[in-house]
């Protein structure tokens, strides 16, 4: 595998993930954050993971698929760490290096260019259902992450068969489903629960679509502009009526 499951995913998370760093060069480093948050959206879903996963100042702890880096860099701002950042596309993986100073490497979930054992802690955050190879890259999460270490994920999940026009590329597993695979890789569930991505304070959400807004103002007539709107724009539908949860939980190597 060298590349996403899906042309419109690609668009959503490489192309648009340039775009989205030009727009925050262009309206200043405060809104780099709430618009570098591209699946995770929400600083309570953030903080829910943070606080569970017992963080100190130092902890290695790596971000798989991390995007541009907006959880990555809200938690080096939150809890004085320097998380290792992980993500396929590397138009993102520029955005996290440039915006944020992370340590940012191209690496798809299943194949992490890391030693065995060699993070505290690990995050992934709205990236399982963009792959079909679930257990892939929770068995690599499992081999990075030390005996004890800790995992959060953010999922969106399906409690029944979805109704179209779903998102191109994307799979979107059941609760259970997800459960039966962190067992399988080697992972003890601690705690989960649904998430409330609407949680932001205004200025999160504000600034988040100002930078919406200045891509669409630079880039709105490119058809893979709209190609990626219309992703966003199914999966926003799907969480809107209900048929998608957005599920988060913390798990321990064991
Ligand atoms: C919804 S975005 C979430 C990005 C980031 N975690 C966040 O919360 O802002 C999904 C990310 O998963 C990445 N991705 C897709 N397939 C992947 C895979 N097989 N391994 C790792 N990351 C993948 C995409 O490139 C994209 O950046």
């Amino acid at each position: 595998m060298s590349a996403l499951e899906s042309e419109a995913m690609e668009a959503e998370f490489d192309t648009v993930a340039g775009w989205t760093e030009e727009a925050v060069r262009a309206l200043g480093p405060e809104y780099a954050v709430p618009a570098g948050c591209r699946g995770s959206g929400s600083e309570g879903a953030l903080r829910w993971l943070a606080d569970r996963l017992r963080l100190d100042a130092g902890t290695r702890l790596l971000d798989a698929g991390a995007g541009v880096g907006g959880p990555a860099g809200w938690l080096a701002a939150e809890r004085d760490l320097r998380p290792v950042c992980a993500e396929p596309m590397a138009a993102a993986v520029r955005a996290s290096r440039r915006l944020f100073g992370l340590p940012s490497v191209v690496a798809l979930g299943q194949q992490l260019p890391f030693a065995d054992g060699g993070f505290e802690a690990a995050w992934c955050l709205g990236v399982l259902c963009t792959t079909s190879d679930k257990a892939g890259a929770l068995g690599e999460l499992r081999r990075v992450l030390a005996d004890g270490g800790r995992l959060g994920l953010l999922v969106f999940v399906a409690d029944a068969p979805l109704p179209p026009p779903l998102p191109e590329g994307n799979e979107f597993p059941g609760e259970g489903e997800v459960r039966d695979l962190l067992t399988a890789a080697g992972f003890r569930l601690d705690d989960a629960a649904d998430a409330d991505l609407s949680d932001s304070p205004p200025t999160w959400t504000e600034r988040a679509e100002a930078v919406q807004a200045e891509v669409a103002r630079r880039h709105g007539d490119e058809p893979a502009f709209q190609q990626a709107e219309e992703q966003s724009g199914r999966v926003g539908r799907l969480l809107a009526d209900g048929s998608l949860r957005p599920w988060l939980a913390v798990a321990t190597a064991v």
